[in-house]
């Protein structure tokens, strides 16, 4: 705002009739007065004229025809999903308030609008209702238009509109983002006649807005899970060269690692962290596979759009196997799995922080408010409570990766995973060594999978010897048990196990490092039950850790 705070001076008649002066002499040419017209106004102003806004318009264009809203809403739907609640609260609230919320696209089109019947009515006069377009260069400047074209909260009160026709009304409005990219999405906005002005709408406007950004967010985690869950269980057997997995604005949104693999070794060089939305993907547009609307890289034969009950969760590709690919370069369900936890656990994790943030201002108070700080610490519960849900649903994806079995030779595993990690073991001035049986029958097992559970458990055993004195090893070891089991042991003389690691650790999320997840553990538990496996931990003499898994021999 300017120097002249509306929100103060909105009572001030004379401001108002100062503005007003400078008004009329700004349309017949002038400049603007300075020290009259606050900044963000008078630049609104300059836009209009530039514009050749008339600024004698009684009202705004012609809202939609009811066929062509239909269809705008349609394309909004999300963003109308997300403001349900928002939207409904207006209703039931502002009812009597002589105030009513108004919810647009990102053009300045109002998509919806709730809240006291009397002045709804009264805004047809100037069409602030469903379907039309509030831009500043149609309609002047106004709270709408002015908050889309500076991106963020604004207030335009009575003689501060740009068009005659709107004077006598007063809005509060701010722009709505898209969470994930910070895409402008829409408008929120409190708007009434000038006499029922309050200096808290701005606010309200401000809150509404960052409510629908949350939900939005949510949805957006949730309909990302069910696009995972739904490639997993359909697409995962075909998908020997990988999944790259689009949401509905077509923005790719997770690849598993065989992914990366078969990318490169097709010699696409894309950078996945920095990949342009695809537009043919969109939700709102029908799949057009014709190549013009594709990237120059991806084949029509590898789309399989995610459709559930009618409804488009989002577009996977199906990426081919690599013809020359013998070697995966990383390990697929897990970096995965990890990318997914990672990714799902985010935003329980910010409002853990925010909330704890929130009860601790309350107790430092003077007065310490105890049960608002109670509420903060409930809040938080909740979101443990939601981070261990999603943690639970990323265990079972994996159970439902179906593992590409092969039989394997472990020896061969834990030579590549010494080979791997030798050179840092050798920096950390560890003997990383191999005590391999020469009997050792072979597993029906993921490969990727089995190699990231122990190179998951040398890492453990190398961190677990940092700061330690005396003599430092890790060794993994091979043996056949009874000839129908393989056990794979990986011993370090680190600082062991104490009893409250030992209850905790495959816990997920569980770590006492500062650097850590505390995941490792845990995926790797599942994976290993997930091979007809078990993995346990023991005490190593006269220190360290021993951790072991065991595998059923293939009869084969
Ligand atoms: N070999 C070991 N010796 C001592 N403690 C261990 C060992 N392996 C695991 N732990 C304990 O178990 C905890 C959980 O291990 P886990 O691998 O699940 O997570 P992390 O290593 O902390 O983090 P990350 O997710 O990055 O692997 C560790 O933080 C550590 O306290
Ligand atoms: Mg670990």
């Amino acid at each position: 705002m300017g120097r002249h705070d509306p929100a103060r001076g909105v009572t001030d008649r004379r401001y108002d009739r100062r503005l007003l002066a400078a008004w009329e002499r700004f349309v017949e040419g002038a400049g603007l007065a300075s020290g009259v017209v606050p900044d963000v106004v008078g630049q609104s102003w300059m836009r209009c004229r530039s514009a050749y806004v008339d600024p004698a318009l009684e009202h705004a264009p012609d809202p939609l025809a009811e066929p062509e809203l239909m269809a705008l809403r349609q394309r909004h739907r999300e963003l109308i999903e997300a403001s349900r609640p928002v939207m409904m609260q207006a209703h039931d609230l502002l009812s009597e308030s002589a105030t009513m919320m108004i919810l647009t696209d990102p053009t300045g089109v109002i998509l919806q609008s709730e809240g006291d019947a009397a002045t709804l009515e009264a805004a047809l006069d100037i069409r602030l209702t469903a379907g039309a377009n509030w831009n500043e260069l149609l309609s002047g400047t106004n709270a709408i238009g002015t908050a889309l074209s500076v991106g963020g909260p604004v207030r335009v009160h009575g003689a501060e509109h740009f068009c005659a026709g709107i004077k006598p009304w007063t809005c509060s409005a701010t722009a709505v983002r898209d969470p994930a990219s910070g895409e402008l999405l829409g408008v929120v906005d409190i708007s009434g006649k000038r006499n029922s002005f309050n200096r808290h709408w701005l606010a309200l406007a401000v809150s509404s807005a960052t409510r629908i950004e949350e939900r939005l967010s949510s949805l957006d985690s949730e309909l990302r899970q069910r696009l995972l869950e739904w490639g997993v269980g359909n697409l995962s057997r075909a998908a020997d060269g990988g999944l790259l997995f689009y949401d509905r604005r077509g923005r790719l949104t997770a690849t598993d690692a065989r992914a990366r693999a078969s990318l490169a070794a097709m010699g696409l060089d894309l950078d996945l962290n920095a990949h342009a939305a695809i537009e043919a993907f969109r939700a709102d547009s029908a799949i057009d596979l014709s190549e013009a609307t594709l990237p120059p890289w991806l084949r029509p034969e590898w789309i399989e759009p995610a459709v559930v009950r009618g409804e488009r969760l989002g577009v996977v590709v199906v990426l081919p196997r690599p013809a020359m690919a013998t070697v995966q370069s990383a390990p697929a369900a897990a970096d995965f799995a990890i990318a997914s936890v990672a990714h799902e656990v985010k935003q329980p994790l910010a409002a853990i922080e925010l909330y704890a943030g929130t009860s601790l201002r309350w107790l430092a108070r003077q007065q310490p408010d105890l049960a608002q700080a109670r509420q903060g610490l409930e809040q938080i519960i909740q979101a443990v409570k939601r981070a261990g849900d999603v943690v639970s649903r990323v265990r079972g994806l994996i159970k439902k990766i179906a593992p590409q079995k092969e039989l394997l030779d472990l020896n061969e595993i834990i030579l590549g995973v010494v080979a791997l990690m030798g050179s840092q073991a050798e920096e950390q001035h560890v003997a990383l060594d191999a005590r391999l049986s020469q009997h050792l029958p072979a597993v029906l097992a993921d490969r990727i999978q089995v190699q990231e559970v122990i190179l998951n458990l040398v890492k453990n055993a190398l961190e677990s010897l940092i700061g330690c004195e005396g003599y430092r090893e890790v060794s993994i070891g091979s043996r056949a048990l009874q000839g129908s089991e393989v056990v794979v042991d990986v011993k370090d003389t680190g600082k062991g196990l104490d009893a409250e690691t030992a209850e905790h650790m495959f816990e997920p999320f569980y770590t006492t490092k500062s650097e850590g997840m505390g995941i490792g553990l845990a995926i790797s538990r599942s994976i290993i039950e997930a091979h007809g496996g078990k993995l346990w931990a023991m005490k190593n003499s006269p220190r360290g850790a021993i951790f072991l898994f065991s595998l059923p021999a293939s009869d084969g």
